[in-house]
């Protein structure tokens, strides 16, 4: 089993670091081979996402991914900014399922800025359509307006865009998910609004016809914005585009406690999966060995699941989490009186203990 390992920027070595201590004391048969990507490979080879980068995330059977961006790249020309690795690996692989649940683990219940009622026992499955929306959409630009309305003023534009079978087959991935969960699905779209998301609704409609023991209801997003946060725990199965569901899974992320906490896994149809923490690079705090490794340690699990079919060790490691935080240990993001504040590689290391 090849896994290609890209750090990429920001806290993204650390964290990733750990992940790999971690997979490596679990006596596996897995070969790592590790790659720049991002903003590091911007400053080695001029790009983001280097031919040899994709080459190997492409040939391997997972791709163990940590983080990118910095705001020192902020003004290099789109193509050339860390973020594009990111999106070239999801649209080259063709991984356009994305899941991002989200937990609140007993022992964090008191880190959500939520009131704990209100959070205890959340387990809410957030799945993002990955490769289409409006983040592909073509045409996309920049230009001197020329319709009239203000002669002469600059424009920008962006394409928002779904066919049938793009939507059929995220609709599918979210069934079947739901099956195997609480048999509830919600849709989230704006068809009150927008053509794109009407044709979303009912394609979701049309495939829920062949998944007669799944409840499939449909949400506008800015009401789902408000019910994530007035009752979470009403939420099962999720299942939306490429944009909602960015801003989404940021919002159900936070309910949990931190961000910090939080894996994805976003598969295509041959279930070769990229597996990250639903957090980004951190700059402020990177190089500081504060960042919590647990949303790439717990990434790396959902690897072992869905990618490399060795359930029994997804399940060790992720027991091993919900041991070290019932021992109180704690990285600044989930600390709060009371229990032991730790460091990067305190906390994966007190994994690897966990997992003897
Ligand atoms: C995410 C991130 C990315 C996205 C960025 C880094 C391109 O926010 O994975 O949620 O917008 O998809
Ligand atoms: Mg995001």
């Amino acid at each position: 089993m090849k896994i290609a390992v890209l750090p990429g920027d920001g806290i993204g070595t650390e964290i990733v670091a750990e992940a790999v201590k971690v997979l490596k004391v679990l006596d596996l048969d897995l070969t790592l081979e590790t790659a720049l990507v991002g903003g590091a490979a911007f400053e080695a080879h001029g790009h983001p996402l280097p031919e040899s980068t994709l080459k190997l995330a492409m040939d391997s059977d997972a791709v163990l991914f940590g983080a990118v961006g910095d705001w020192k790249y902020d003004t290099l020309d789109r193509p050339l900014r860390p973020e594009q690795a990111i999106l070239g690996l999801r649209k080259n692989m063709g991984l356009f399922a994305n899941f991002r649940p989200a937990i609140c683990y007993k022992q964090l219940t008191d880190a959500s800025s939520l009131k704990p009622e209100l959070v205890a026992g959340l387990d809410i499955l957030i799945i993002r359509e990955l490769t289409g929306d409006i983040y592909f959409g073509q045409p996309r630009g920049r230009r001197i307006a020329t319709d009239g309305h203000f002669p002469g003023s600059e424009e920008a534009f962006d394409t928002m865009r779904y066919s049938r079978p793009e939507i059929e087959r995220i609709a599918h991935v979210a069934f079947q998910a739901a099956q195997k969960r609480s048999k509830r699905v919600t849709s989230v779209d704006k068809a009150n609004v927008l053509e794109t998301f009407q044709l979303w609704k009912d394609v979701l409609t049309e495939i829920g016809l062949q998944y007669p023991d799944v409840a499939l209801d449909h949400m506008y997003v800015d009401n789902a914005a408000m019910q994530l946060v007035k009752a979470p725990k009403k939420f099962d199965v999720v299942v939306t585009g490429n944009m909602f569901g960015d801003i989404l899974s940021d919002a159900a992320a936070m309910l949990t406690g931190s961000i910090g906490m939080l894996p994805s896994a976003s598969l295509n149809a041959k279930n070769q999966g990229l597996y990250e923490p639903s957090h980004g690079s951190a700059p402020d705090i990177a190089g500081k060995g504060v960042a919590n490794p647990l949303a790439t340690i717990l990434s790396a699990a959902m690897m072992l699941r869905f990618s490399l079919n060795q359930p029994e060790a997804a399940a060790r490691i992720e027991a091993a989490v919900d041991a070290v935080l019932s021992q109180g240990l704690r990285t600044p993001d989930i600390y709060s009186a009371g229990t032991t504040k730790v460091g990067t590689s305190e906390m994966g290391d007190a994994v690897v203990k966990a997992l003897a």
